[in-house]
């Protein structure tokens, strides 16, 4: 969602920004705009739609020291130049970017700014009003900012510039991410470390409702009352060559031939120095204390958390029940005496989740963060974390982060299980090799996958998955990847449920793709082929090897029954990425989509 990029020095800024801005991209994103700073004033700069626009629309020859920069996902008001940050006060001395949203805006400006016009629809606008009528009433900046921060409902990251004083970026934050990037002779801000890699790899974290005073030469935290606060910064583990395409014509295809690597890395980082699984101590006993688990977690996050539920419930025998985020806070169910609470999250900024995550701290209840980012908000205010380590992920759609999620659940399970004294079936690091080796196949099948999206895919106007067992979460999965990247409506459905309403949708040529990877399912999940064969369906079945019949579209390498959901997804996200790019759409940037949804 919204990006924020600042840079204080000497170098160029507006190019800076820009570049920051370009990194911003991928978390979605329809309007753009930077603000630059000089001697002759404040120079805004926005535009609807790409960086590449906004860059045009830039003065290349405006030289500044400081500036502000940001992606805008729209909230409140359409996507549009006027709606794009920065937004000025009325007589231009403050300018300022937000990500977030200020809940209550309506009254802040209802109550605050009466007799203030408003350009733009934005919630945003109003902060930089009230913080411009504060000064007029007689407060100082530091005061005005702050004042104006504990007004504010809802959720920010705030840069903010201030005409009458060129050497500084005003910062704060309150539930949505922001860093402050260190350098020799220049300092930074950004929403990930991403964006500011090319100049720095030293952070350091802001927590909430601190503000930040960003000049050239020095970073000053300050809490509430106005007390600095001292917070070493860490290094950013990224290396600048994740974050680039490379050859791939898009991250998803870089992404999605990531994945063997990944799994090995995996094994890797959780094997010991004898070779064997290991999860600390501490993350083990929470899970073996605890009398439910609860995971927590949004879109493909969350379809690797009903997968995750197979295998903690099948290794561990520890009952688990999984949640979506955003329905948890007000739906709650009765908890178990001792929950154990999971948040699963590529990004771990996911908003939704971290408001179930404040909530059920208030409880005093334990939780574990599964990210891939560390450091992420999620992973700070856990208890615990186990990190993905599948190296930034960057296409919105999310494929490589979702077969770490499920390798590391899996782990977690296995882990977890020998701790009870509960004897494993099978070696789940040589299961896990195996899979690795089983991607590798399915990643080199991208002519047959490119073929299957063609035959089945490129004139449909939907598109429905089916599954038994757990092939019914990984056909969650599959549909949600190729609604999200190629706009063709699909579902995902649970094989047995078609005959309970959904058949009615079944037309001539309706294409079904129908996943056969679990035995004691096979007979069943074929018999709900037939039954939308006969009414005219389009069946593309992906099966695994040795439960495969003639006409089955393609053939899984063969990986152990309870882990299959992390070959039989590879296919589906090929599958989508090939549908999508037949249509032309813009498979890295999906039209309304965030990579990281920093709003509830
Ligand atoms: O960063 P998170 O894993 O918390 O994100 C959750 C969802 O927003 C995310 O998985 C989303 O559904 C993806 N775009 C799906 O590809």
């Amino acid at each position: 969602m919204c990006g924020i990029v600042g840079y204080i020095g000497q170098n160029d800024t507006k190019e800076i920004l820009l570049k920051g801005l370009e990194k911003l991209e991928y978390r979605g994103y329809d309007s753009a705009g930077i603000a630059v700073m000089n001697e002759n004033g404040v120079h805004v700069f926005k535009e609807k739609g790409r960086i590449a626009v906004l860059r045009e629309a830039v003065d290349s020859t405006l030289a500044s020291s400081v500036g502000i920069g940001h992606t805008r996902w729209a909230t409140h008001g359409v996507p549009s130049k006027v709606n794009a940050h920065p937004h000025q006060s009325e007589s231009e001395r403050f300018t300022l970017v937000h990500n977030g949203v200020i809940e209550n805006y309506s009254r802040l400006k209802r109550e605050y700014l009466p007799d203030v016009e408003l350009k733009s629809e934005t919630d945003t606008e109003v902060v930089v009003q009230l913080l411009e009528g504060f000064v007029n009433d007689g407060m100082e900046i530091e005061e005005a900012f702050r004042h104006t921060l504990s007004l504010l409902k809802g959720s920010y990251a705030i840069a903010l510039l201030d005409k009458e004083n060129k050497e500084t970026i005003y910062v704060a934050k309150s539930k949505s991410p922001l860093l402050v990037g260190l350098g020799d002779n220049f300092n930074v801000v950004a929403s990930d470390a991403m964006a500011m890699l090319q100049v720095t790899d030293q952070y350091v974290e802001i927590m909430d409702k601190e503000i930040v005073l960003v000049s050239e030469q020095s970073v000053t935290i300050k809490n509430l009352k106005g007390e600095v606060i001292e917070r070493a910064p860490y290094t950013a583990e990224l290396d600048a060559s994740d974050i680039e395409k490379g050859t791939y014509p898009h991250y998803m295809l870089k992404e999605i031939d990531e994945q063997p690597l990944v799994i090995r890395k995996i094994i890797q980082q959780y094997q010991d120095e004898n070779g064997k699984l290991t999860i600390a101590d501490d993350i083990v006993d929470a899970v073996n204390s605890a009398d439910r688990i609860y995971i927590i977690a949004a879109g493909t996050s969350y379809h690797a958390g009903l997968v995750g539920k197979q295998f903690i419930e099948k290794m561990a025998k520890v009952p688990v029940e999984v949640h979506v985020a955003s329905e948890f806070s007000y739906n709650m169910p009765l908890l178990s005496e001792n929950p154990l609470f999971v948040f699963i999250s590529q990004s771990g900024e996911t908003a939704d989740s971290r408001s179930v995550l404040v909530q059920i701290k208030e409880h005093g209840y334990k939780s574990l963060t599964i990210t891939n980012v560390p450091g992420s908000t999620l992973s700070r205010e856990a208890d615990y974390t186990l990190l993905l380590h599948a190296g930034p992920e960057i296409a919105v759609a999310s494929t490589k982060a979702y077969t770490a999620q499920l390798a590391v659940l899996s782990i977690l399970g296995a882990v977890a299980a020998e701790a009870r004294g509960i004897a494993s079936e099978f070696d789940l690091s040589q299961e896990l090799g195996i899979i690795a080796n089983g991607m590798e196949v399915l990643c080199d099948a991208k002519e047959e996958m490119e073929q299957i999206a063609r035959d089945f895919l490129s004139t449909t106007r939907n598109c429905f998955f089916i599954g038994r067992a757990v092939d019914y979460y990984v056909g969650l999965e599959g549909a949600l990847k190729l609604k999200e990247i190629s706009y063709i409506q699909a579902e995902g459905f649970a094989g047995g449920e078609l005959k309970h309403g959904t058949i009615a949708l079944i037309e001539e040529g309706t294409p079904i793709i129908a996943l056969a990877t679990q035995e004691h399912v096979n007979l069943s999940i074929r018999g709900n082929v037939k039954e939308v064969v006969a009414r005219g369906a389009n069946p593309c079945i992906i099966s695994m090897k040795g439960l495969e019949e003639e006409d089955d579209a393609y053939v899984l390498p063969v990986v152990h029954e309870l882990l299959t959901p992390l070959v039989a997804v590879i296919p589906l996200q090929l599958i989508s990425y090939y549908a999508a790019l037949h249509r032309d759409c813009d498979v890295d940037k999906p039209r309304n989509l965030a990579k990281s949804v920093t709003v509830e």
